[in-house]
């Protein structure tokens, strides 16, 4: 197995940060997470290939947003050769969608509007059915039909765009799926994601099917179609499944591209859909979400006369952070704020003024295109 593949996900150092694909949390040490995870940092090489590929940079790969990846450089050395490869990524259909889920999916679009290549996008309702004890099959097939919505909402092509539910898999994805299954063993799984015995069998199971779509392109294709996987770092560890059973499959390892953690509201922590207070879900009644940011946390001083004499601090505030990995795309606007929060000139609750609309108008768009998307949700299913 890969390096990092069978690394126990803690040790002294970071007894306070936990990330796996169920539950994050702590104080984030993303430096840490490619060490432990065995990835690689994005470095300039990748990003002046990319820069001349796509004839600029994205502001997520400027700012250090998506800063991590597995053989991103393989995909791009496609790209350079004209070699055909694919987009792969996917929701836990849980609850609804928030922006937290939003900010890789902003990123996955550039690269398929970029590239003009397909992207196949996997709804595993079975793996929230068989995680959350609460959630029936009726639920999660229900939060599948919303979250795919929100997928296409963020403008996918949508004739390039391929959507997978797993309750409703496919013939290639249950095959695809057996193939990687008979090759794992029950003591690789519980090294790399810490099953127990009280583990149910499905959860056991359900990494062959979460790998599966790594290699479907190139079955459907008969050809050799890799895959790039836009995502959090929290989803490295299917990956390393994947990467391990592929060469034995006969595929390519799949690539992955990976992003921080976007914020919640409260001090501290990533937007998660089981915090609804400081989590924004793109259903949300825009003057909801206007009144949360409104409540969020930033990095201002107790009083107005203190901020303007001692200035604030925009490296914990998540209104901050918020507009620097989403909504604030203009570097120059963003260094001019970070300037202006450090000497005092705004006060937190223009900045957060200026979020509030900015999240006001996404929504708007975002819930608009949402109900057009009805008429096309049910043909973007394979
Ligand atoms: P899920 O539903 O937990 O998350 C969906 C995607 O959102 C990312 N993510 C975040 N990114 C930035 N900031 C956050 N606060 C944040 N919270 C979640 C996740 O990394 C993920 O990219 N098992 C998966 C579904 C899946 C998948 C995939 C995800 C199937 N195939 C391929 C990514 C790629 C899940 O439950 O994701």
């Amino acid at each position: 197995m890969e390096d990092g593949a069978r690394k126990p996900k803690q040790d002294a150092a970071n007894l306070d940060m936990i990330v796996t694909p169920w539950e994050v949390k702590g104080v984030i040490d993303y430096d840490r997470l490619i060490k432990d995870f065995g990835t690689q940092p994005i470095d300039e090489a990748i990003l002046s290939r990319m820069k001349n590929l796509a004839g600029g940079l994205h502001f997520m790969l400027r700012r250090g947003f998506f800063f991590s990846h597995r053989d991103f450089d393989l995909i791009l050395e496609r790209c350079e050769k004209g070699a055909p490869w694919a987009l792969y990524t996917g929701r836990g259909p849980s609850g609804q969608t928030t922006l937290g889920h939003v900010s890789p999916w902003i990123f996955t679009k550039y690269l398929q509007d970029v590239f003009n290549i397909d992207l196949y996008f996997q709804l595993t309702d079975d793996e929230k059915f068989l995680y959350q004890r609460e959630l029936s099959l009726q639920d999660v097939e229900k939060l599948t039909y919303e979250n795919a919505l929100d997928v296409l909402a963020i403008g996918f092509d949508p004739k390039k765009t391929h959507l997978i539910s797993d309750i409703r898999m496919s013939r290639d994805m249950r095959e695809l799926s057996l193939e990687v299954a008979k090759r794992v063993t029950f003591s690789t799984v519980r090294a790399v994601f810490g099953f127990t015995n009280e583990t149910n069998i499905g959860m056991i199971y359900h990494p062959a099917v979460q790998a599966a779509p790594c290699f479907l392109p190139s079955r459907i294709a008969k050809m050799d179609v890799p895959t790039l996987i836009p995502c959090a770092i929290d989803q490295d560890p299917y990956w390393r499944i994947a990467r391990d059973v592929a060469p034995r499959m006969g595929y390519h390892k799949p690539s992955g591209v990976y992003c921080k953690f976007f914020p919640g509201l409260g001090e501290g922590g990533k937007m998660s859909s089981s915090e609804p207070e400081t989590a924004i879900y793109t259903t949300d009644d825009p003057n909801v979400a206007r009144r949360k940011v409104m409540n969020a946390y930033t990095g201002g001083r107790p009083t107005i006369e203190e901020q303007r004499r001692l200035g604030a601090n925009p490296d914990v505030c998540t209104v901050f952070w918020s507009l620097y990995f989403l909504f604030e795309p203009d570097d120059e606007k963003i260094q001019d704020l970070r300037e202006s929060c450090k000497a005092g000139e705004i006060l937190c609750g223009e900045c957060k003024t200026n979020l509030a609309e900015k999240v006001v108008t996404f929504l708007e768009e975002h819930q608009k295109r949402r109900e057009q998307a009805k008429k096309i949700v049910e043909s973007t299913f394979i």
